[in-house]
């Protein structure tokens, strides 16, 4: 297993899903996490189990599209444990189910403001910190939906394909310094997006779920991941054992952008 030992990492988006996952397995590699997130309830159970498990972490709660929240973030993170050697932007919305003349501005607006503005203003606050450390990593959770066209999704795909870009583009700026930028395309990831489904009364929760199932059977490998077949790559990326890895976009998908949908 790669280890984390005497990092400190910063992750939003830790509540639940992805980023929860992301969360236990970097605290199990030896990694402080600082959690940042708009679900207290949940943040604060994340946290809560890695204490149980003997690690180390705190929780905060900040939405990412905003400036104020993501400094007092990243600063009260830098106050409690004294450094910052990884970055993890997890935080993301879906950004809802519509054609692109169909969507309203603030749904559009909302979408880039926590996805892409998020990932912006997280980094923006990072970087000094991660700069101060001789190595340091940063690992932006985008999409295949910013690889590839999806239906019904503009706002989302514009925005995780603006962090796929982002993601290089820092990696040029900052690899020369020593700080590593890497991204993670997940495909179907088998988590409760947003809460959507969760919501929903039971017999649309199962037509969701299984829409979603027959989608996933699809792809080369036929079925959704569990949310720490995602977190481990990025344990992986955040790692020197990924010492010459920058500017990479992974995708955990499956072998779905690796063809066209294909039935048997
Ligand atoms: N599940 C998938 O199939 C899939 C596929 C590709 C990419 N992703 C990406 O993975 C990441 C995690 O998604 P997930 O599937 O675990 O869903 P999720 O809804 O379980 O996780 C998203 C997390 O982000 C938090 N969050 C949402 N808005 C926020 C804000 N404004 N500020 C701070 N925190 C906020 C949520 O509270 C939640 O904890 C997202 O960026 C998503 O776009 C997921």
């Amino acid at each position: 297993m790669p280890s984390l030992n005497d990092s400190v990492v910063l992750l939003t988006g830790g509540a639940t899903g992805i980023g929860r996952a992301i969360a236990l397995d970097m605290a199990a590699a030896g990694a402080t996490v600082a959690i940042g997130d708009t679900n207290i309830d949940d943040g604060q159970r994340t946290v809560e189990e890695i204490l149980s498990a003997g690690g180390k972490a705190s929780f905060r709660s900040c939405d990412v599209a905003e400036s104020e929240q993501v400094t007092a973030l990243v600063n009260g993170a830098v106050a409690d444990f004294g450094q910052l050697d990884v970055l993890v932007n997890d935080a993301g919305i879906s950004g809802g189910s519509r054609r692109l003349h169909e969507l309203g501005i603030d749904a559009w607006d909302r979408t880039i403001a926590v996805n892409l503005r998020g990932t912006f203003l997280c980094a923006r606050a990072a970087i000094p910190h991660l700069l101060r450390r001789p190595r340091s990593a940063m690992v932006n959770i985008a999409s295949t939906y910013g690889i590839i066209g999806a239906p019904m999704a503009p706002s989302y795909c514009a925005s995780k394909g603006g962090i796929v870009n982002l993601t290089r583009q820092l990696a040029v700026d900052y690899s020369p310094d020593g700080l590593r930028v890497n991204a993670i395309c997940p495909g179907y990831i088998d988590t409760d997006m947003g809460g959507g489904r969760a919501s929903l009364p039971p017999t649309e929760r199962a037509a969701a779920q299984a829409r979603r199932e027959a989608n996933a059977a699809l792809q080369p490998i036929g079925r959704q991941a569990q949310a720490l077949e995602v977190a481990r790559v990025a344990t992986f990326l955040a790692s020197d054992e990924a010492s010459f890895m920058t500017g990479s976009i992974v995708t955990v998908d499956g072998g779905c952008t690796a063809t066209y949908r294909h039935g048997s």
